[in-house]
């Protein structure tokens, strides 16, 4: 499926927008363009809340039909949401900022976000409920697979290989054609130079494994 941009704001547009903690408000600064109202769904916490997780989930027909974006940073929670939304035939929407360059030829999944400035290039492929932070760059023939995270400022070389559930902290980066296992936690700053792993914790220039995971 191919990458689409928010339009600008149509007026009366509602959505859901699920919160655990603090990265809603950044989905919400996105999608706030285009929607005027935006109605959050606290996951497993009752203060302030607006809707429920129980009461959600317990009318989720009447939700079907709106747009629902997982506002979560964690990766595991964003998986639970997301597979539980799933076992309700609900695929939760894209939130891609207006100001990402998305190649005409990437593929970007469901439930993905893509913060501003942010470049995805040609035949990239962004797997879902992956999240793709500000200023970040994902460059040709990449893969980043599902439930993955990407801070701030993250550079990918092309045809870098991206397993679930992974962590790329603020800054880190990779050389083209490297892979990277499934769940392991890559580094504010790191440079990676060669393959890592499955399920390890890697740092530092050239990035070494710090720990298992
Ligand atoms: C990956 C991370 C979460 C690890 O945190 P942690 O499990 O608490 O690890 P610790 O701080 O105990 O560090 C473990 C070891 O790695 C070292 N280390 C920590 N961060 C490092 C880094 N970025 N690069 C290299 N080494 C690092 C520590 O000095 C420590 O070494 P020591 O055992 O010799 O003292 C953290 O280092 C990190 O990079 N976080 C990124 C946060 C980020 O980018 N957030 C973005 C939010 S939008």
């Amino acid at each position: 499926m191919p990458g689409y941009l928010l339009l600008k704001r149509k007026s009366n547009e509602k959505c859901i927008c699920i919160r655990y903690r603090g990265h809603s408000r950044v989905i919400a600064s996105i999608i706030k363009r285009k929607y005027a109202n935006i109605y959050f769904v606290d996951f497993k916490q009752t203060s302030g809340t607006i809707i429920n997780e129980e009461y959600f989930f317990n009318k989720i027909d009447q939700y079907k039909n709106e747009d629902i974006f997982i506002g979560v940073g964690s990766n595991s929670i964003r998986k639970k949401i997301f597979d539980k939304l799933f076992s309700y035939d609900i695929t939760p929407a894209n939130c891609i900022a207006e100001n990402t360059f998305i190649a005409y030829d990437a593929v970007i999944a469901n439930g993905v976000v893509i913060c501003p400035g942010s470049v995805i290039g040609s035949k990239a492929i962004i797997g879902n409920n992956t999240i793709v932070n500000t200023l970040s760059s994902v460059d040709h023939d990449c893969i980043l697979g599902d439930h993955s995270q990407v801070t701030a400022g993250v550079i990918f070389g092309g045809t870098t290989i991206v397993g679930e559930n992974c962590f790329f902290g603020i800054k880190s980066a990779t050389i083209p054609n490297i892979s990277i296992g499934n769940n392991s936690i890559i580094m504010a700053g790191s440079i990676v130079y060669k393959d890592v792993p499955a399920d390890v914790m890697i740092g530092g220039n050239p990035a070494r494994i710090v720990k298992n995971l």
